[in-house]
């Protein structure tokens, strides 16, 4: 009874060591791709080349773990909206969120991106792959006012590219 209960946590901990290593490697747009995330620093250069500021509201899609919109909310006192479709990453934003006390600021959304309505963004921050950007675009241009500035973080848009920064591998386009 002891040797199978060992055994099987045992088979449990190969298993979620794993998918730890595999999430090192998934495609970063992926529900499993945990490591693919936005840095402090890199979300405040994206929102300097955006120009943003305290009127504006900022959608992520894929928010992860909500690090750039908490910049947004903290820095420069932007609105934020995250919309995440992982189960334990939006659990995770939503509580650190609200440990900072920026749960006013930032709402989240559980569900699918394509699916949400985007209209209410002025601002969009994107780290997702080329395919999937891509694939957004249609519904860029049906859903987001004139004028909305979208950052995306290391992939380009089939878009006409208004400014980049290259050294935080960040590129802005206006709607
Ligand atoms: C590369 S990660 C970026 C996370 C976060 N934006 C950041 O920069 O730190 C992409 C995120 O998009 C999420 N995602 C992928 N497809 C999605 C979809 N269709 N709807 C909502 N979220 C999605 C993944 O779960 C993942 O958290």
């Amino acid at each position: 009874m002891l040797m199978e209960l060992i055994f099987n946590l045992g088979l449990l901990l190969i298993i979620v060591i794993l998918l730890i290593l595999l999430s090192w490697v998934w495609p970063p747009d992926s529900p499993w791709a945990p490591r693919w995330r936005t840095k402090k620093e890199t979300a405040r250069a994206a929102f300097k080349l955006a120009r943003l500021g305290k009127k504006d509201t900022v959608y992520e899609l894929g928010s992860g773990e909500a690090i750039a919109l908490m910049v947004a909310a903290s820095e420069f006192k932007a609105k934020g909206v995250g919309i995440e479709i992982e189960p334990f990453r939006f659990f995770l934003s939503k509580i650190t969120v609200w440990r900072k006390g920026l749960n006013k600021e930032i709402k989240f959304v559980r569900g699918n991106f394509y699916k949400e309505d985007l209209s209410g963004a002025t601002v969009l921050y994107l780290y997702l792959v080329p395919q999937t950007l891509n694939r957004l675009i249609p519904k860029f241009r049906k859903e987001l006012k004139k004028g909305t500035r979208i950052v995306s973080y290391k992939y380009e848009i089939s878009l006409p590219l208004e400014k980049e920064d290259k050294k935080n591998e960040l590129r802005l386009y206006i709607i």
